[in-house]
């Protein structure tokens, strides 16, 4: 009975496993991803990315007849993730020149890409046209004009998607809410910008109008706004065939979906928001007579945030009588600024000692110099030690790929783990890396 209560409060973990008390994750312990990879590390369980990116892929193929999942590279870019998505049957979402470049260095085929962006370059957009990227998203007019004189410089054609504001307020942290209507991004459909941008778009010979594409925000837990989003995005679609004689032959919906942070979330399953998405698609092109287009969505955290985990060695432990613990790890918000920028909560363990009963809560703190740097404001522990290794769960996304170098940190490796294997994908920035662009005083 003692043992079961023990157990009940040891640690729950969202990846990997525990053999012995230890977390091991794609069969690779957490000794060993320390001693050989150093801390922090983020770790990458390849098996669950995999299985993300299938879920996906799968989804879509077993319910709509003919469309393409999207891996919005954002999430976490690097040459490799880009080309597992690509393996696994997606296309890549890229924002930038630097985003194009990783992806096309990975292998990914320049007709595999989707531009994004709510201020492109004219160079990203030469870029784009030059390497033959597959879609480009319009966000504004001044994308319209700028691809309209490149593309009549370059004697080319273009596909694009125009991207549109839906008007909708999912539920989320509001730094990413993208699809409202009071957002920096895309054509409002409430105020008939969007129908103006239609109507632009045809006009100009050298850019293609394949279709819409709209994201209404990220770590939405909840179906609801993403069918609102499809209704409205098909009654664009119904208008366009009717009073613009043009089909949509593309409809990519974007990404958004949210994960498992904590033990007690619960977002939909992936195969639930795409067979809603497909049903409503479906059912809104046989009322308005229109032929059903090409389906995409473009998923970044929920291929990569789940799959992933950040390994820590703790160092100080600061006990305030009567307020709180610091317990600090070598990371901090440098490396995952989420919970200073969103206020995101994450789960933790103690990775070598998985089976100890949790006590008192502590606070996870990094170790830049502010008092904001902290990863967790509280979360229960077995007593910490210095020494311990730390892993939070769920930090696949969005950390590495905004991590910065505040305080003159290296930024860690990225470390995928299968079959009891552990290659670096990504190496550990170091101190003369950081120092490569200073110039010397005279
Ligand atoms: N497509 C577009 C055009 C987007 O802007 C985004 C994310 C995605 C797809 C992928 O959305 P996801 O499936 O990952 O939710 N840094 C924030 C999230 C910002 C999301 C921005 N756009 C965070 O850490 O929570």
């Amino acid at each position: 009975m003692e043992r079961k209560l023990a157990m009940e409060q040891a640690a729950s973990l969202l990846l990997g496993e525990e053999q012995d008390g230890e977390w091991v994750v794609g069969g690779v312990g957490a000794r060993r991803l320390a001693r050989e990879h150093g801390t922090p590390v983020y770790v990458l369980d390849e098996a669950r990315l995999r299985a993300n990116c299938r879920a996906y892929v799968t989804a879509l193929r077993d319910t709509y007849p003919n469309s393409q999942a999207i891996f919005a590279s954002k999430a976490l870019c690097c040459m490799a993730t880009c080309r597992l998505a690509y393996d696994e049957g997606m296309w890549v979402d890229v924002v930038s020149a630097g985003e194009i470049h990783t992806a096309l260095r990975a292998g990914v085929p320049a007709g595999a890409l989707m531009l994004h962006g709510n201020n492109k370059t004219r160079e990203e957009l030469a870029l784009a046209i030059e390497a033959g990227v597959g879609r480009i998203g319009v966000d504004n007019f001044n994308d319209l004009e700028w691809l309209d004189a490149l593309t009549r410089e370059a004697g080319r054609r273009v596909d694009v998607l125009l991207r549109l504001t839906p008007g909708i307020e999912p539920h989320t942290h509001k730094a990413i809410v993208t699809g409202g209507v009071d957002s920096k991004f895309g054509f409002g459909i409430p105020d008939g910008t969007a129908q103006a941008a239609v109507r632009r778009t045809l006009e100009l010979p050298g850019v293609r109008l394949r279709g819409l594409h709209c994201h209404i925000g990220s770590q939405v837990m909840e179906l609801a706004p993403f069918e609102q989003a499809a209704h409205s995005m098909m009654e664009i679609a119904a208008w366009m065939a009717r009073d613009c004689g043009v089909s949509v032959e593309e409809l990519d919906l974007g990404g958004g979906l949210g994960i498992r942070y904590l033990p007690a979330d619960r977002p939909p399953a992936i195969r639930d928001y795409v067979t809603t998405l497909a049903g409503i698609v479906r059912d809104r092109a046989g009322a308005a007579r229109i032929p059903l287009p090409r389906l995409m969505v473009e998923p970044g955290r929920s291929i990569v945030g789940d799959a992933g985990a950040t390994l820590y060695r703790i160092g100080a432990i600061k006990p305030i009588a009567g307020i709180r613990t610091y317990v600090s790890v070598d990371g901090g918000m440098y490396e995952n600024p989420r919970p200073a920028l969103y206020q995101a909560r994450y789960e933790a363990a103690l990775a070598e000692r998985l089976r100890e009963p949790r006590r008192a809560p502590v606070t996870i703190a990094g170790r830049c110099c502010e008092s904001g740097d902290v990863l967790i404001w509280e979360t229960a522990l077995p007593e910490p030690r210095p020494g311990d290794l730390l892993v939070i769960f769920s930090t696949g996304a969005y950390t590495y790929s905004m991590a910065g170098n505040y305080n003159r940190y290296p930024r860690p490796p990225v470390v995928f783990v299968q079959d009891g294997k552990a290659r670096v994908v990504v190496g550990r920035e170091t101190v003369d890396d950081l120092l490569s662009k200073d110039v010397p005083p005279a």
